[in-house]
């Protein structure tokens, strides 16, 4: 796959984000600015290899900024260079609580939410548009779970799902994406007040229908569509519903761990080059001393 991507960077995270195949064999792609995604499916349905895409495309976007947070601490590390924040590692080793750091970058984020909230409310605007040049933030999360129900005290693992609320109710206007990824969206790992809002559903293999309308949403099963009929070795194979609301049958593409290191190197060089404009307030400040 490196060697399809390759030749299209850098691109756009305004442009559509290659996801895999339909049965046809055509290209799957979904555009995810102004957009969130959620992922569920059993352990080894391919979840983490679909949120590597996702990140690939962003890291690979000179206008979009990635916020990495891994539960298993392997599977976005290595983006790590590309990144704005990473948590991840266990708290033995870097000495501190990761929840702890989950929960400062997640307000972290939510002031940079605020700030652009406001500037937009002061310019008569409902959301940003690629015109304004501001970098869209893509903040993945692995393992939810990990944060909201295994990890720290339970009112940590709360302050994490309300703040991770938060950013999913409120980032689509200015240019936050969350793409969020977890075994099974129950009530006890997400609220199902954070679980309806993600707009994209993404299901991998389940071993239930039940799981399956927790993930693509309730009724889905009952018309046919269950990620429950996947057959447990076709990992990759999956009901993506996005833009049109109906689940489409996917395979996703797959990068290999060669790939994604070849890709990360490619996006963290590019990177390296480019001014840090990762705070609303100095693109802001940088944009009025423009027209001043
Ligand atoms: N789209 C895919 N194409 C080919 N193999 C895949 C795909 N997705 C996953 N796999 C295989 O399945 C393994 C587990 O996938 P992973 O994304 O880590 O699962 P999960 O995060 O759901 O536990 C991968 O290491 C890979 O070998
Ligand atoms: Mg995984």
């Amino acid at each position: 796959m490196t060697a399809d991507l390759l030749p299209a960077a850098p691109v756009s995270i305004w442009q559509p984000v290659h996801l895999g195949t339909d049965e046809m064999g055509q290209g799957v792609h979904v555009t995810l600015a102004e957009r969130n995604m959620l992922v569920g499916g059993e352990p080894g349905s391919g979840k983490s290899v679909a949120l590597q895409l996702a990140v690939a495309h962003g890291a690979l976007s000179p206008d979009c900024r990635l916020v990495l947070v891994d539960g298993k601490q392997v599977e976005l590390g290595l983006w790590r260079g590309c990144a704005e924040r990473f948590v991840g590692g266990s708290d033995k080793r870097s000495g501190k609580s990761v929840l702890d750091d989950a929960i400062d970058t997640l307000r972290w984020l939510q002031d940079e939410i605020d700030d652009r909230l406001d500037w937009l409310l002061d310019h008569r605007m409902r959301k940003i548009t690629p015109d304004l040049h501001w970098p869209v933030f893509l903040i993945a999360v692995d393992e939810i779970a990990y944060f909201s129900a295994t990890i720290g005290t339970s009112v940590a693992q709360k302050e994490f799902s309300a703040l991770n609320r938060d950013i999913v109710a409120r980032g689509r206007a200015p240019g936050i994406i969350p793409v969020e990824a977890t075994q099974r969206p129950s009530a006890d790992i997400i609220p199902t007040s954070l679980r309806d809002l993600f707009g994209y559903r993404w299901a991998f293999r389940c071993s239930t229908e039940a799981s399956s309308d927790t993930i693509l949403g309730h009724g889905w099963a009952s018309k046919g569509y269950t990620a429950e009929d996947i057959d447990p070795q076709s990992r990759g194979v999956s009901w993506l519903r996005a833009e049109d609301g109906i689940p489409r049958r996917v395979k996703a593409a797959y990068l290999s761990d060669d790939d994604i290191i070849a890709l990360a190197d490619v996006a963290a060089a590019m990177r390296a080059q480019q001014p840090a404009t990762s705070s609303t307030g100095k693109v802001i400040a940088l944009r009025e001393g423009d027209a001043a």
